[in-house]
């Protein structure tokens, strides 16, 4: 039975030879959109979230928030279709990554609750880490109530003006008890979705030193920022050698792809590293020299800091 829907999940999704979703993909993935200007997509980004206080804890068909589209009579629901993909009651890629970088998003806080998004919610990576409510009532099986998802990986692939490409775990969330499969084998419906505030309760925003790093290259995963989800700008401060101070520079980190932004150098890179990142409302935050002089890669550094 499950080999039925991955088998529909297939034709319905696949233009290419490629999996449906894009995770092995992920380090091509922003370059080869990086040009594409004139296939702009006519369908809008998504708006950042409200505050997390004026949205409440999701009810069904919960109020509007201050997004501006689709306002009103919707509550602020939006129509998109929603795929799977991996195993049923996977994370979605087989190694529990994905284009955004995230790793273990089958483990708590993603818990597997984890979706590409096409390209006005993926955009090109910035949208990584951004959390939607998403909901269905297309099928018998469908519950109707709104379940959330983190992006974490992408997928392209020309389906529907929104798209989501949800984790086999996240696409039978949105069932009735105990129809989880029989929804999953419907492989391809139509659901409701709204942008909504990320909440990591008792986490602050992480910063993961990414393998190959080195002190003329490092390559920082951003993770667990509260409310928008998504950082869209991350700046580094190195510290003066003698002192050990910060050195009162910002100098922009790049996207390099997903939510990992990267910093090239022709000198060593001079630790501690403070961070400060943009969310997409264009508030900041400061993590004061949360990774350490003597950083490695590989590793995780937890900041003090959390986006109200
Ligand atoms: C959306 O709804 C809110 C609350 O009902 C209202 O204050 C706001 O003006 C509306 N915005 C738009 C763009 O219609
Ligand atoms: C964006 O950052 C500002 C500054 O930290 C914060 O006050 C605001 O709540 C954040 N907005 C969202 C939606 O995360």
């Amino acid at each position: 039975m499950r080999m039925m829907a991955a088998a529909l999940l297939w034709v319905l999704v696949a233009t290419s030879n490629n999996h449906a979703c894009c995770a092995n993909k992920h380090k091509s993935g922003k370059q080869s959109h990086k040009g594409g200007a004139a296939h702009a997509s006519p369908i809008p980004s998504l708006p950042p979230p409200p505050p997390a206080a004026s949205s409440g804890g999701g009810g069904y068909g919960g109020g509007g928030y201050g997004g501006g589209n689709n306002n009103g009579s919707t509550g602020g629901w939006l129509n998109a279709r929603a795929t799977w993909y991996g195993a049923p009651n996977g994370a979605g890629p087989e190694d529990n990554g994905g284009a955004c970088g995230f790793k273990n998003v089958h483990m708590p806080p993603f818990s597997a609750m984890t979706s590409c998004g096409n390209e006005p919610i993926f955009k090109d990576g910035l949208g990584c880490g951004s959390c939607y409510q998403i909901r269905c009532v297309a099928n018998a099986a469908c519950s109707g109530i709104p379940e959330t998802v983190i992006i974490t990986d992408m997928n392209y692939y020309p389906v529907a003006p929104y798209h989501f490409d949800l984790s086999g775990t996240a696409f039978g969330a949105m069932a009735k008890d105990d129809r989880n499969d029989e929804l999953r084998h419907a492989g391809i419906i139509d659901i409701q979705f709204k942008r909504v505030p990320c909440l990591y309760p008792g986490l602050t925003v992480t910063f993961h030193v990414e393998h190959g790093s080195n002190p003329y290259y490092l390559a920082v995963l951003v993770e667990y920022a509260n409310g928008d989800g998504d950082v869209v700008q991350v700046d580094l401060m190195e510290s003066l050698p003698d002192s050990g101070e910060p050195t009162g520079v910002w100098v922009p980190m790049h996207q390099s792809w997903g939510s990992i932004w990267r910093m090239d150098s022709h000198r060593a890179l001079q630790g501690p590293f403070t961070l400060r990142i943009t969310n997409e409302s264009g508030g900041m935050l400061v993590a004061d020299q949360v990774i350490p002089a003597d950083w490695q890669p590989d590793q995780v550094y937890s900041s003090i800091v959390q986006f109200d």
